[in-house]
């Protein structure tokens, strides 16, 4: 790794050309952070008048007092550019320096990729560029080429960490050194692939939040030690595209913290990540931009998150909520609700306050210290940009990355001694794809396709024919003529970012050459140019061999013609199960959802631990890949077979390479709890470790366990919790290939509790398979008035994309009638865009006298959850008194009302 070069320039160093006191001829000063500060002092040597003499004493004892008490003013005012001193006495310093006016301007970004720069105090913009797989500028200044690696997935598919910092450190230092240099690279993105159908998939590392946790951490730590800040996105369940900016995730808080949310943990607890971004979607209401739960309760007090959060690119839509919820940027600038327009109104109204202000800006310039950008300028080194070293790099991490799935009769590696011609078929022959779509998209400098990478590794004596596919005889022609056909299957840009896939098919006639292929050859192999788990079963039982190579970066060609030829025996293994059919899918049924929202009634069970708890068999199950080589796991030992609730013990166990070929083996670790108290995944991944082996080697492997990996969420009592019992510790080459097995015992329950959050989670209502029951849905509603079309019945018919709308002028309201009296406790408001900043929540038992509930002058629109004591009612109405928009009316998209007798907290299963 490479240090950065960095100079101090006396831009940053304001008493640079102090040297230079008192030799001047004219008298100058300059303005230092608003205060005069004399720089040069004019010397008459000839005269010796009385002026003389007053300047003498001047100069000999009142010059150097003030020079002293101006050096001290001014080392003082500059302290938050010295930087040696600690993190915090900069922030502090520079917080008290800025106006209340530069603070708000903070808060908004500049432009598409940068935020705000406050020349009066030296402080530059950061500039932001995309992601994970490779620098992507975001707009021209940093656009051009970058070095391009594997995709998230295929990162996943190395099981190395460490490897994987490695790739983020080559990245960060690209980042910095292209042409107009960033601070920040938005990824990793460590969102879950929740279905086979997400259009990020690619992205994005795993379906388990173990190893996505893991791949971030290492991700994070090789990208901040070279002084970039990595972006950990999307906070939180950006899970699919469709309407990625409305869709309500309706998910339960098991669910969250089991699945969704431990890869972010890991990359803030572990990998003191320096800034997060909210995801686009809501999630069990507010979108994740004005999601209090998520940012503050979880993200800032739970895990002690402090950094900045930032939006995602267009993502915020309120102001008040957005600032109160702690997203502290809205990007890009200029802020559509960020900016001092809405604040100063969002201050005046009493919707957010000065602190919460402060404490947004406290973060941003925390962010802009730790990216060195107060340290002075940087010095580009564009040599690192494509250095041979990370060409070497994105070639590694792709021939790690590539999953061996079949090999029947040991047909790979391709012996050259006995085959002298090969067919390579399909487009992606030619035309690889090697990056995911949108911001994971890439431009290398140069890119090896599978041909040129092939005929280069296979030399003269191996004939070499290409054919399309298209028409599919060329290509039966070309496999019949050959020893061996290689085919490449891709999903050509069918997913990605803003697209999920339509279903698991491959697109196009695919499917149907392969068949054909397999026919004309029996030595067929199929190489898998996909992001995402396919339906492979037209021709899976016909070919002999079969390869994932993800979309692999650009050296793609060249690692699958390593993997191909035996130079490098592959080790990779999936971080996603290959189910054979869509409906085997723990999302089939739920995905994207209706309406606005889709429900997550599949709870913890995601990826393998439904495949497992419905005993379905995948096609090839998490944690799967071949090599050319065979391993053995000896028994496993632990160091001590009781665990302490805060201790940790050892697990480990001999691998023995038992063939002929050297090897890597990733040895798997998983968790069953044998006598669970409440419903518990069959497995799961708690521990992995990649392991070089020279043929005949042994080497022990240890992984740490301790108590928390046997815990589950406790929703009710808001806590981590592993009842005292016994645990099986699983020990394997994949999730159903399970080799040793040993019991811990777990000497006494253990708990670790999450601070208590807010409302909005608690509250949620109407998701899962126990969904609180919404009252008002289809029930009688009338309204003081209503628009032509936007009439009340819309704000109760259980859809988010229409709404109800009064005329103009207030008061408005809506009433609902239950039917029959009923006792309530929650509601759930969704307004449209013009809220009432002033309301009361009434109820009635007859329909005429109504009693308040609660009444606001704050309110902030958007989604508005309001609890109250259990009450009895057959009438609910909202009454508004002042709009939040001037001269407006009201709307309202969904006007809920929730039983006090429903279990408040819903989760599944
Ligand atoms: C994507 C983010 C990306 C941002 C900036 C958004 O559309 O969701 O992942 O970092 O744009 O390009």
């Amino acid at each position: 790794m490479k240090n950065i070069n960095r100079t101090v320039s006396t831009l940053f160093t304001p008493f640079a050309d102090d040297a230079s006191f008192g030799n001047g001829d004219s008298p100058s000063a300059k303005m230092i952070d608003g205060n005069l500060t004399v720089l040069k002092w004019p010397v008459k040597r000839e005269s010796k008048t009385p002026v003389f003499h007053v300047m003498r004493v001047f100069i000999l004892i009142a010059l150097p007092l003030i020079f002293v008490a101006t050096s001290l003013q001014a080392s003082d005012t500059a302290s938050y550019l010295n930087k040696t001193a600690p993190l915090e006495d900069r922030v502090n310093d520079l917080l008290g320096r800025l106006t209340e006016a530069e603070k708000i301007s903070l808060l908004g970004g500049a432009n598409v990729s940068t935020t705000v720069a406050i020349p009066r105090l030296q402080i530059p913009g950061m500039r932001m560029a995309d992601a994970g797989s490779g620098v992507r500028g975001i707009d021209d200044s940093n656009n051009g080429p970058a070095s391009l690696f594997p995709d998230a997935v295929m990162m996943a598919a190395t099981w190395d960490p460490a490897l994987i910092g490695r790739a983020a450190a080559a990245i960060g230092e690209e980042a910095h050194n292209k042409k107009a240099g960033s601070q920040i690279l938005l990824g990793p993105a460590v969102n879950i692939q929740r279905s086979p159908l997400g259009g990020r998939n690619a992205e994005y590392f795993s379906e388990d939040p173990f190893l996505a946790g893991q791949m971030a951490v290492g991700f994070i730590n090789g990208m901040q030690a070279v002084g970039t800040a990595a972006c950990i996105k999307h906070f939180a369940c950006n899970n699919e595209e469709v309407d990625r900016r409305e869709v309500d995730v309706r998910v339960g808080e098991r669910a969250l913290r089991e699945i969704y949310l431990p890869a972010f943990e890991a990359g803030v607890r572990e990998g003191h990540v320096w800034t997060v971004m909210s995801s686009y979607n809501r999630v069990n209401g507010p979108h994740a931009s004005a999601n209090h739960y998520l940012l503050t309760d979880v993200l800032k007090q739970g895990w002690g998150f402090d950094g900045m959060v930032m939006s995602d690119w267009h993502g915020a839509h309120q102001t008040a909520a957005v600032i109160n919820a702690g997203n502290d940027l809205e990007m890009p600038g200029p802020g559509k609700y960020l900016n001092p327009t809405a604040i100063n109104l969002a201050l005046q109204n009493g919707q957010t306050m000065t602190a919460a202000i402060d404490e947004n800006v406290r973060r941003i310039l925390r962010t802009i210290i730790r990216t060195r950008l107060l340290d002075g300028p940087w010095q580009p080194n564009p040599d690192t940009v494509n250095s041979p070293e990370h060409q070497k790099l994105t070639r590694v991490v792709a021939e790690q990355g590539i999953v061996l799935l079949k090999n029947q009769g040991s047909l790979l590696p391709l012996d050259m001694t006995k085959f002298h011609s090969i067919a390579l078929i399909g487009i992606a022959v030619t035309n690889l794809q090697i990056s995911g779509r949108g911001s994971a998209d890439g431009t290398p400098f140069y890119s090896i396709s599978p041909l040129a990478g092939i005929a280069k590794r296979a030399g003269d004596k191996v004939a070499i024919s290409f054919a399309s596919g298209n028409p599919v005889n060329e290509a039966v022609d070309a496999a019949k003529k050959s020893d061996v056909a290689v085919v490449f299957v891709s999903c050509y840009r069918t997913e990605g970012e803003k697209h999920d896939r339509p279903s698991m098919a491959l697109p196009g006639r695919q499917d149907a050459l392969v068949r054909a292929v397999a026919a004309a050859n029996k030595k067929t192999i199929v190489v898998l140019n996909c992001g995402t788990p396919m339906d492979l079963r037209a021709w899976l039982d016909q070919v002999p061999g079969l390869l994932a190579v993800w979309y692999p970066g650009q050296e793609g060609g060249s690692a699958i013609a390593s993997v191909l030829f035996g130079d490098v025996n592959p080790s990779g293994k999936l971080p996603t199960t290959f189910g054979a059919r869509r409906e085997d899918y723990p999302d089939y049924g739920n995905f994207p959802g209706v309406k606005n929202r889709v429900s997550y009634e599949e709870g913890i069970y995601v990826g393998y631990r439904h495949f497992d708890k419905e005993s379905i068999v995948p096609l090839f199950p998490f944690g799967f890949g071949l090599s050319y080589t065979t391993f053995e796991y000896g028994s496993v030992r632990l160091s001590q077979s009781s665990l302490d609730p805060h201790g940790q013990i050892s697990v480990s166990l001999e691998v023995k390479n038992t063939g002929s070929r050297a090897g890597q083996e990733v040895v798997e670790l998983y968790v069953h709890d044998l006598s669970p108290k409440i419903d518990k995944p069959v497995r799961e991944l708690k521990g992995f470790a990649k392991v070089s082996l020279e043929p005949g080697e042994k080497k022990t492997v240890s992984l740490p366990v301790s108590a928390r990996d046997f815990a589950y969420f406790d929703v009710p009592g808001k806590q981590w919790k592993a009842d005292a019992g016994d645990y099986e510790i699983q020990v394997g080459a994949s999730s159903r290939d399970i080799r040793q097995k040993v019991t811990v015992h777990l000497a006494s329950t253990f708990t670790e509790a999450v601070p208590l959050s807010s409302d909005q989670l608690s509250l949620n209502g109407g998701f899962g398979k126990n969904a609180a029951e919404d009252l008002a849905v289809g029930r009688p509603v009338q309204a003081s008035s209503a628009l032509e079309a936007f009439d009340a019945e819309n704000a109760v018919d259980n859809d988010d994309t229409n709404h109800w709308s009064s005329e103009r002028g207030s008061p408005q309201w809506l009433k609902v009638d239950l039917g029959k009296t009923t006792s309530i406790n929650r509601v759930r408001l969704f307004w449209g865009d013009d809220y009432a900043l002033d309301y009361a929540l009434q109820v009635s038992g007859d329909g005429q006298s109504w009693t308040d509930v609660t009444r606001t002058s704050r309110g902030m629109g958007d989604i508005e959850w309001i609890r109250f004591a259990p009450t009895e009612a057959r009438w609910v109405r909202v009454l508004a008194n002042r709009p939040g928009k001037t001269g407006g009316g009201y709307s309202i998209n969904s006007f809920e009302v929730y039983g006090a007798s429903e279990h408040p907290l819903p989760d599944s299963p």
